[in-house]
């Protein structure tokens, strides 16, 4: 349809985006069968069956079993470059991807084998589509502060190649306060935050995120809404706010698309951008999120475009650059 072509023609960023959670099940196969790792699974059929989430926790369970597969510098690579094409077809022409090195040095693979293989894909990505990226290393919340700070340590080495660190993981009972300190030492060390809060946490989740992590950006963000104040404060800090749609339908946070408050968002002053989070997990790439929320809530044209040139905005890029996109 028009409104489809309208949608991948929109250069846009993706700034939400778990590597690990791109991995289809095809893909999943693959990397098994040439790992000889075994998967409890017969079929992409069987795979994808089981891919019914009531929240946040169910999908992580399954989301690092699935991870489990990922072995070599190759694996990584491939991942990647997978990941890449299908955004780059969705008209996506930087991405700033996360990936979460606990969920594979807990498994005896080096941090370097995942970076590298990453870089390897990004490398790729410009090559052939154009489409400049960035790394964003993921600490897992459930884990403690310790076990952050020690992942800090081995990507010493890749810290030039490396713009941010987050905080992903399970967010009921793991408050950012938790990584206070770490996230001090991440800055010290000149990388810029993110984390996730607000997804399923409460406002305060929010709140602290702002005041102890001292965040460039929100992942989510979503339960800012029940706090006026905290809207007031992320609309007049111009604070950008990476949302998910699908992904808050499929892990239950949003009852359904036509009721998500993307718009309400908007309408509110906030910096809101559309991005996919886990789009082999959740139902669909960046594009299928533009459509779902187009469709589901009926945004206008200028509501797209200015959804996709809040993704630039917020993106860890250098003014001139930026202002090049918009
Ligand atoms: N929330 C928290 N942790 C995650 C997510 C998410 O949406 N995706 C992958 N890890
Ligand atoms: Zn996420």
């Amino acid at each position: 349809t028009d409104t489809d072509t309208f949608i991948t023609g929109l250069p846009k960023a993706e700034l939400h985006l778990h590597i690990e959670g791109s991995l289809e099940p095809e893909q999943m196969f693959e990397f098994a069968r040439r790992n000889r790792v075994s998967i409890p699974f017969a079929t992409v059929e069987d795979v994808r069956a089981a891919y019914q989430f009531s929240n946040l926790q169910d999908f992580l369970d399954i989301y690092y079993a699935g991870a489990d597969v990922l072995r070599t510098e190759e694996d990584f690579r491939d991942l990647a470059i997978a990941y890449f094409d299908r955004a780059a077809a969705d008209g996506v022409v930087h991405a700033e991807i996360f990936f979460d090195p606990q969920t594979h040095t807990h498994r005896g693979v080096p941090f370097g084998v995942v970076a590298n293989g990453l870089l390897a894909g990004m490398a790729d990505a410009e090559a052939r589509h154009g489409l400049t990226s960035k790394l964003i290393l993921s600490f897992l919340r459930h884990l403690d502060e310790e076990d952050a700070f020690k992942t800090l340590t081995q990507a010493q080495p890749w810290l030039d190649r490396i713009e941010a660190v987050g905080l992903d993981s399970s967010e009921l009972g793991h408050p950012p306060s938790k990584f206070a300190r770490v996230f001090a030492a991440a800055a010290a060390m000149g990388l810029k935050r993110v984390a996730h809060a607000g997804e399923e946490g409460p406002p305060a989740y929010v709140h602290e995120a702002l005041d102890l992590l001292g965040i460039d950006r929100l992942d989510h963000g979503n339960r800012s809404l029940e706090d006026p104040a905290l809207v007031a404060r992320l609309a007049r800090s111009g604070m950008t706010l990476t949302v998910c749609p699908l992904s808050n339908v499929k892990l239950c946070n949003v009852a359904s698309i036509d009721l998500h408050p993307i718009d309400t968002m908007l309408r509110k002053g906030l910096r809101a951008t559309i991005n996919s989070d886990d789009p082999a997990y959740f139902g669909g790439y960046v594009a299928d999120n533009f459509r779902a929320v187009a469709g589901g809530r009926g945004l206008r044209r200028d509501d797209l475009v200015t959804l996709a040139r809040n993704s630039f905005l917020g993106a860890f890029l250098p003014d001139a650059a930026i202002e090049a996109h918009l």
